[in-house]
């Protein structure tokens, strides 16, 4: 629920809206907005990828280590970054991001509190990420724990455990981490039982101002590891192996201030070429992070989806005109293997497919939230566990849906961009979490897509 909370101020004066909470300090407001999609058209046109969610938050956590300004350019305008530019400014971050730029200076010169409020950490947990660099630089941070999500249980064990090997006291006590290293945070090697992108990015913040060198095995590789690690660098830290298995972080004893452009938002770059090739059309995505994306263009070609790419000029151009799509399996797996984050767009386009494909969720237990929802617009899915069979059918319907997450939302878009007729979907608060201006560059490539807005308690 966290991206339709709002405080009054925020919101613009001729919006319905609904009081349905109401928390000790103020008035908050929902607003629940509404996709209406007249599916059917092909997109052709352009689409200029944004600046990674994933990436940014980790950044934006990063300006905690410094007591110098951290500039980040092409940051996404979502509600996921915003929030935590709120959470850091609670915590006495200045923060400088004026409405709609790309631009973001974060200072955090002088924290005026340690404590991160549930509140705040419950709504996204990516919040829980300033636990490492507050108690980094400062020797103590308490942090609530952010709890579980929609997708899954997702426990926080590995980052705790990352956090206590670097020698931090830590009691969990109210549903709070209170972490207290007096004498500082001291390098340790870290083992990761099995791969998490959060775990290694904590312990990475964390370990840049721990005194001696930090190795972390069984790092996760994902790309905006090696994005934090890269700005992490230019902040004077010395990381090294970041995008391997096997991290290096020799502490020092403070950090500097840095400008750094987020890096292009691989998730966004391939949904977008997933509804290209399921409505159809003749789409360049410009900006894009080409060899971020080995396992979605592998996995599109062997669908029959023409992709052009090209590593030096940043684009993929994805071509489907009139053409079966082929039934394609897949496995999520951790980079370098195919996304979790794009597992339901790619449900979305195998269910128009000619065959069966079967889609294996691997890195999450309960993300397969979207298979009644796409079902509703006719396609043909089965869930068996850890596993869905989508038996293609000529075409979909639209119909009126729910979004129940931030990718399964997105999947309902893909699939009404492509069915006949017009798909409503609600809750689309979810969306607006990590797809930045979503109407506009689909409006943009001829896609006939509105946004309602409406009420509900
Ligand atoms: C990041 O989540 C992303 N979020 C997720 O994107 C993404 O799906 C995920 O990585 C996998 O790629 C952000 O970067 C903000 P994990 P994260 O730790 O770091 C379990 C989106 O849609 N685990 O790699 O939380 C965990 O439950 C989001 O943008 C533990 O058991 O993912 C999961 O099953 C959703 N204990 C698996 O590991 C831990 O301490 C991998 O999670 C940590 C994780």
């Amino acid at each position: 629920m966290g991206s339709c909370v709002a405080p009054v101020s925020l919101l613009a004066r001729n919006r319905p809206i609904c009081a349905f909470r109401l928390p000790r300090s103020a008035l908050y407001l929902c607003v629940m907005d509404r996709l209406i999609i007249t599916g059917g058209r092909k997109l052709n046109g352009t689409i200029a990828v944004s600046g990674a969610k994933n990436s940014a938050l980790k950044l934006m956590a990063a300006s905690l280590l410094t007591n110098e300004p951290l500039t980040l350019s092409n940051m996404p305008n979502l509600a996921d970054t915003r929030f935590l530019s709120q959470l850091l400014g609670v915590l006495g971050v200045e923060v400088f991001w004026p409405k709609g730029d790309s631009e973001c200076r974060l200072n955090a010169a002088e924290l005026t509190s340690t404590i991160a409020p549930y509140e705040q950490v419950r709504k996204m947990r990516a919040s829980f990420n300033v636990l490492g660099p507050m108690l980094a630089r400062y020797g103590h941070a308490t942090v609530s724990l952010p709890g579980g999500c929609a997708i899954g249980a997702r426990p926080v064990d590995l980052h705790l455990k990352a956090l206590e090997a670097l020698g931090a006291d830590l009691k969990v006590e109210e549903g709070y981490v209170k972490a207290a290293a007096i004498h500082g945070l001291k390098g340790a090697q870290i083992v990761f039982p099995f791969v998490s992108v959060g775990a290694t990015e904590h312990a990475m913040l964390a370990a840049t101002l721990a005194k001696g060198e930090t190795v972390l095995e069984n790092a996760a590789r994902e790309p905006e590891i090696a994005d934090l690690a890269d700005c992490l660098n230019k902040m004077g830290a010395k990381v090294s192996g970041a995008g391997t298995a096997t991290v290096r972080i020799e502490g020092v004893e403070r950090l500097n201030g840095t400008q750094h452009a987020v890096m292009a938002d691989r998730i966004e770059t391939g949904t977008y070429a997933m509804a290209a090739a399921a409505a159809g059309g003749d789409v360049v995505l410009e900006g894009a992070p080409v060899a971020a994306l080995g396992a979605m263009i592998a996995a599109m070609k062997e669908a029959g989806v023409k992709v052009d790419s090209d590593e030096a000029a940043a684009t993929i151009r994805i071509r489907r005109n009139g053409l079966a799509l082929n039934a394609v399996n897949i496995n999520t797996q951790p980079y370098p293997g195919f996304p979790t984050d794009l597992q339901a767009q790619f449900m979305a386009l195998m269910s128009l497919a000619d065959g069966t494909s079967i889609i294996r969720e691997t890195i999450f237990e309960n993300r397969f939230m979207h298979a009644p929802e796409l079902s509703r617009l006719g396609a043909d899915i089965q869930v068996r566990g850890q596993e869905a069979v989508v038996q293609g059918v000529a075409g979909l319907k639209g119909a009126p849906v729910m979004a129940t997450d931030l990718r399964a939302s997105v999947s309902l878009v893909i699939a009404g961009l492509a069915a006949e007729g017009e798909t409503e979907i609600s809750r689309i608060y979810h969306l607006d979490r990590g797809f930045e201006r979503l109407e506009e560059k689909l409006t943009g490539c001829g896609a006939d897509i509105k946004r309602l807005s409406d009420t509900e308690e």
